[in-house]
């Protein structure tokens, strides 16, 4: 018997052909969508789903990318059991230990129990603590250790922190194929396209791509930097991440072009999120009229949201996309609204930056919630304030219409090339 497979270990299996994909001569895609899941990392919305993709390279020596999410965990074993149809498995390569890629290696480790997991110190380390177990045999790599499999060479180059500490991307010399690990990842189920290229990315995946990135890697920009330089001068065909769609030809540059602007934290696009929370509806008007003023003076991209109504996730990835900021508040127990208290907190651990922004609070006693998102917002790094506070109490009266007239035209200014 080869492995335990054979002696009827799987029997989670409950399907005999899977959706195994083979995308080079050798090696495979062994992943699984999940349209179960609420939240992603249990705090954020994935009302698409999410993938989880995980790989095989068969070659003289046999070797699997990363396990999966326990979401999928019986669509891997079947994909895992049909591409490797009862070989040896020589080599576990870890790139990423967050549980979304190990739910499966217990069962790996007992399944074949002559595996090499290769992974580094941080790797170890972190699988005893999720799972309390120290493989029999292992393989620890430093960045830029190579492994050789056959025809295929792999070279292990650390990604610390982007976005946990033991993050490593494995490159494939001989398909010149990058596992990225959570890098260049996306939210939402992949529903039959494995590669970027056939989808209409910039309709259906990009705003799922830049929340991604903004809410899982969004701290790290320059990890993320550091990293890309070590990519230098690589050759690539292929980018295979652990979430969302294979990145090949022209499309390695696009998405290269996406993670260098939002690891700089420079906008995309020249364009307002207008973020509220409002109590009786006061300041949510403003916040309307606001919109309506911008729209008339030529701006063509707003995004409004109520955020007692939106996960702040949203609106960190729109605070990422556009040039412009303006967030709106009641006075709530002398202080934020809460909904705007977690937004800016959002803001600030992600190290939003480089954006110019603008503020309008509510008070209908002692108003301060103005003064507070100025704060908050003027301590983030070379952020530009646009047009000076409107300040209403309880409502917007008449006298205050062109005071919002001015805050918008210097908005729409602040946009002009
Ligand atoms: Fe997809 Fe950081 O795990």
């Amino acid at each position: 018997m080869d492995n335990k497979f054979d002696e009827g270990y799987a029997g989670i299996m409950a399907i005999t052909k899977g959706t195994e994909t083979r995308i080079t001569d050798d090696i495979y895609w062994i992943g699984g969508d999940d349209r179960t899941a609420d939240l992603f990392e249990g705090s954020i919305p994935v009302p698409e789903g999410v993938s989880y993709n995980s790989y095989i390279i068969l070659d003289e020596k046999t070797c699997l990318l990363d396990t999966c999410d326990a979401s999928i965990a019986s669509r891997f074993w079947g994909n895992f059991r049909n591409v490797m149809a009862g070989k040896s498995l020589d080599y576990l390569v870890i790139n990423h230990m967050e549980p979304d890629h190990g739910a499966a290696i217990i069962q790996v480790l007992e399944t074949y129990p002559d595996v090499t997991v290769v992974g580094n110190s941080k790797t170890f380390d972190l699988m005893k603590n999720f799972y309390g177990i120290e493989p029999a045999h292992k393989l620890e790599v430093k960045d830029g250790d190579e492994l050789v499999l056959g025809k295929h060479t792999l070279k292990f180059i650390f990604a610390v922190m982007v976005h946990w500490p033991e993050v490593m991307f494995t490159y494939d010399s001989k398909d010149k194929i990058l596992f990225s690990a959570d890098a260049f990842g996306t939210f939402k189920t992949l529903s039959g396209a494995l590669y970027a290229d056939e989808v209409d990315f910039d309709r259906d995946y990009l705003e799922s791509a830049r929340r991604y990135y903004s809410n899982i890697v969004g701290k790290y920009g320059s990890k993320v930097q550091s990293v890309f330089n070590k990519l230098e001068g690589l050759p690539l065909e292929m980018i295979c991440p652990l979430h969302g769609p294979i990145w090949r030809g022209d499309d390695i540059g696009y998405i290269m072009e996406k993670y260098v602007r939002w690891s700089l934290y420079e906008p995309e696009d020249k364009g307002v999120v207008i973020a509220y929370a409002s109590m009786y509806g006061n300041t949510a008007c403003v916040a309307e009229k606001l919109a309506i003023m911008l729209k008339g003076k030529g701006v063509e991209r707003i995004s409004m949201y109520d955020i007692t109504r939106t996960h702040p996730s949203y609106i960190l990835a729109d605070a990422f996309r556009f040039t412009n900021i303006v967030l709106a508040s009641p006075t709530y127990n002398n202080h934020l609204h809460p909904a705007m208290s977690a937004v800016l907190e959002e803001m600030e651990i992600m190290t939003l930056q480089n954006r110019c922004y603008s503020v309008i609070g509510n008070g209908s006693w002692a108003p301060q919630a103005h003064k507070v998102i100025d704060e908050r917002l003027s301590s983030l790094k070379n952020m530009t304030k646009i047009g000076e506070s409107l300040v209403i109490k309880s409502s917007m009266k008449d006298d205050q219409v062109a005071e919002l007239e001015a805050l918008a035209d210097e908005i729409a200014t602040s946009m002009q090339p």
